[in-house]
């Protein structure tokens, strides 16, 4: 079923040439990607995720989730990166806006995110929020040795352990990891926890449809098979070569207005909920493509919001930038501008009309300006903000940047950068083995 509809035309006109030269080579990268013969070609598991998901491996996750939810008021998801971006922009996304205001109730706990900063305040705050609270952890991290989420377990499980006792502690402790390297691994077996097993062939920016997002997301009570019969449908209709193939569409022509000289894309949404989506993507795309010197810089607004603050740059500033904007075609709740009989905020003009229907005309009228201000736009609608929709929203992601990646000239697959911070951290934290 195809549901998501991606529209280039206020897009591709602003790099025609180089989008007709660069369809060849997005054929070639597809099938590079596909075929496994490309660089870093031992991570493309994620390319079969979703059609080849053991049903035996989703109910497990079900069960657990089923279990954590009857015993958890709270449910901490420790981990940094691809290990805890992905559920929590799917999470995010379908939560009602003000989840975080509501107090827990019977087997809806919340999810937290730890081990995702180093900020002391953030931790110790967290902690206090869980004084006297049933609250269970989920511990994610593929090497099982990242030092922000190593800190964050070794706190909360502490806490867990003196708050339930040890015993009970171990049953709401699920360890999400390597099958066999890593301190995390070696924690989990000794400690008898939970696992699951994080495929060797699958990074961290790949993972959210593996147990690293599915475990979190079903814990936060939303229909994981929709959400994979979403990505499903998305890779059977993204496999081959062809100019209906979105992932293929959409990695060409970001690759042509690069070329162009757009060395900037924002992700743009108008529902406010699509915020941690953007932070997901920008991960997906920025680890993958910023190498060797290059890479277009992903960036993202919500808008209007952001109108009222960056609008000024993407309109009038340098124009090296494009924008992506994903649409939700239909709100979920009917919601109207009253009539009021002073009128005095002069607003009587859009009584009656939907506010989705505000928001939709601002949508338009933000695309002709920046359009006219020489921004080129991308535009991805979906139906409705569910989990099939992000399903598709996710794979079509991951695949357009597989093939952009490969069109770049990159390996879009490691992510070498990452450890140069790391090295100089752990030399003036004084880590043993790295003193020089
Ligand atoms: O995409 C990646 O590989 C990284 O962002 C990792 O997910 C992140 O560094 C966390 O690593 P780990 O899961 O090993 O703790």
């Amino acid at each position: 079923m195809k549901t998501i509809n991606l529209d280039i035309q206020h897009a591709v006109y602003f790099a025609e040439k180089q989008y007709e030269a660069l369809k060849d080579e997005s054929v070639k990268a597809l099938a590079t990607l596909e075929e496994g013969t490309g660089a870093g070609n031992d991570f493309l598991g994620w390319l079969r995720l979703p059609s080849e998901m053991p049903a035996d491996l989703v109910e497990r996750i079900e069960a657990t989730a089923a279990r954590l939810r009857q015993n958890c008021e709270y449910v901490v998801c420790i981990g940094i990166g691809g290990s805890y971006l992905g559920a929590k922009a799917v999470n995010y996304a379908l939560a009602d806006s003000f989840d975080d205001f509501y107090a827990p109730k019977p087997n809806e706990p919340k999810v937290l995110y730890a081990g995702q900063n180093i900020g002391q305040d953030y931790t110790a705050q967290l902690q206090k929020l869980l004084e006297g609270k049933k609250f269970g952890i989920i511990v994610i991290s593929k090497s099982g040795t990242t030092t922000e989420p190593a800190i964050a377990f070794r706190l909360l499980k502490e806490q867990l352990e003196k708050q339930a006792g040890k015993d009970a502690a171990k049953d709401l402790i699920v360890a999400i990891t390597d099958a066999n390297k890593g301190a995390l691994r070696q924690m989990a077996t000794e400690e008898g926890y939970e696992t699951y097993v994080i495929p060797d062939n699958v990074g961290g920016r790949f993972s959210v449809l593996t147990p690293v997002g599915l475990l979190p997301i079903a814990v936060a009570g939303h229909d994981i098979k929709k959400l994979l019969n979403g990505a499903a449908d998305m890779e059977r209709e993204t496999l081959h070569p062809s100019d209906e193939n979105p992932a293929q569409v959409y990695a060409r022509l970001r690759n042509a207005l690069y070329q162009d000289g757009k060395k900037i894309e924002i992700l743009v949404n108008f529902d406010p909920r699509l915020q941690y989506f953007s932070e997901w993507w920008k991960q997906l795309y920025g680890e993958s493509e910023g190498k060797d010197g290059k890479g277009i810089f992903p960036a993202s607004v919500n808008f209007t919001t952001d109108l009222h603050s960056m609008g000024q740059w993407i309109q009038d500033g340098e124009r090296t930038i494009f924008e992506t904007v994903i649409s939700v075609r239909k709100p979920a709740i009917d919601h109207r501008v009253p009539m009021n009989a002073s009128d005095l905020d002069g607003i009587n003009y859009l009584a009656g009309k939907q506010i989705d229907e505000v928001n939709k005309m601002a949508e338009l009228g933000t695309l002709m300006a920046h359009e006219d201000g020489g921004v080129p736009n991308i535009r991805i609608e979906i139906p409705t903000l569910d989990e099939y929709s992000l399903g598709q929203l996710i794979y079509f992601f991951e695949k357009g940047c597989g093939i952009s990646g490969y069109m770049l000239g990159v390996n879009p697959f490691n992510q070498p950068g990452v450890e140069a911070y790391k090295k100089n951290m752990f030399k003036l934290l004084k880590k043993p083995g790295y003193t020089d």
